[in-house]
């Protein structure tokens, strides 16, 4: 089953694949879990992959990279686009760049395929969670942003972004951008549609990637509102296809790019096919109904002390 490709804003000749897997999992289940999936993953045609430096799995990606090389699996590095992100504690301008070099450390990697901010927020340096209100910073978006671009500059990352970036958080990196953000990651599935988010990102030529396309429902935070819609499980008997399948195809027909996690072969197969065949007017319609509700709050950052008060005021109010 061969990947639909998307081409970025940045530039670079090399295209992204429009799913991949991401290695998001709470609790951390352990490098050779990581290394497993992501080798079967290579195998069954994923060539794109997702990690973080909050995640723990950078080094476990790496390694499974560099396996599937000497297994011959892929021919080159160039074979795979690989995702990674800052963390908050690392939201400060002078800490941008010597985190990349950490992170392409740990991957043993000469550069990122895309480097992202992971959440608009800052964070002390060293703070561990659960974060205490004091802990919580604004992110001075112009210098972190300008150290982002100079990573892509050293060809470092070929290509940056963000990630749960609102509408107004975007316009704010546009205001001043030399190279403005290539992706946003960001919750996207049938019960939290983003139609808003999409329409500004459409607009701005940045390209959106879903994470949580299944509501996420192995996530702490995560939710069942998207493998238990009733109206995702209807249309799935009508189609012979299982309910996170039908997710799936739905978030690709949106035109994102689509982040889903699974560290289970049969599953990461399974999801793999929804590449042809589609959902029919009707369908979209139904699934335009769907209860709204978001499952990726991130209320670590919220305190009544903090700088965060409320949802509302993290999430810019935005729907
Ligand atoms: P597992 O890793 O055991 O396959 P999301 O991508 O929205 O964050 O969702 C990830 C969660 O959904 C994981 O817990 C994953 O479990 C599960 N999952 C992935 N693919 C499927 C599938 N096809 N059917 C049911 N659950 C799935």
């Amino acid at each position: 089953m061969s990947i639909p490709q998307v081409t970025l804003s940045s530039g670079n000749a090399k295209t992204m694949p429009v799913l991949g897997l991401g290695t998001a999992a709470d609790p951390f289940p352990g490098p050779e879990t990581v290394v497993k999936a992501v080798l079967e993953a290579i195998e069954l045609g994923y060539r794109m992959f997702d990690t973080a430096s909050f995640y723990q799995t950078e080094a476990a990606l790496g390694e499974a990279i560099l396996q599937a090389l000497s297994l011959g699996l892929i021919k080159s590095r160039e074979d795979v686009f690989i995702t990674s992100k800052i963390w908050c504690c690392d939201n400060h301008g002078d800490r941008v760049l010597p985190a990349l070099r950490t992170t392409l450390q740990k991957m043993k990697m000469d550069y990122l395929d895309q480097y992202l901010i992971h959440f608009p927020a800052s964070l002390k340096p060293g703070a561990t969670f659960p974060y205490k209100p004091e802990e919580v910073f604004s992110i001075d978006i112009k210098s972190v942003w300008t150290a982002m671009e100079e990573c892509q500059t050293l060809g470092l990352t070929k290509s940056i972004g963000v990630s749960n970036f609102t509408r107004k958080k975007l316009a704010d990196i546009l205001a001043f951008a030399k190279i403005p953000p290539a992706v946003n990651q960001v919750e996207m599935n049938p019960a939290w549609q983003q139609r808003k988010l999409m329409e500004f990102c459409n607009a701005n030529g940045i390209t959106i990637a879903a994470y949580s396309p299944l509501g996420g429902p192995g996530a702490c935070w995560g939710s069942k509102g998207v493998l238990e819609s009733e109206v995702l499980k209807e249309i799935s008997t009508s189609k012979g296809k299982s309910v996170a399948q039908v997710a799936l195809r739905w978030v690709y027909e949106q035109g994102v790019v689509i982040v889903m996690k699974s560290f289970n072969k049969e599953r990461l197969k399974q999801n793999l096919e929804i590449f042809d065949w589609e959902l029919t007017d009707e369908d979209s319609k139904r699934i335009a109904e769907i209860p709204q509700s978001r499952a990726s709050l991130a209320e670590m950052f919220i305190s009544e002390t903090g700088l965060f008060k409320s949802l509302e005021q993290l999430w810019d109010g935005e729907q």
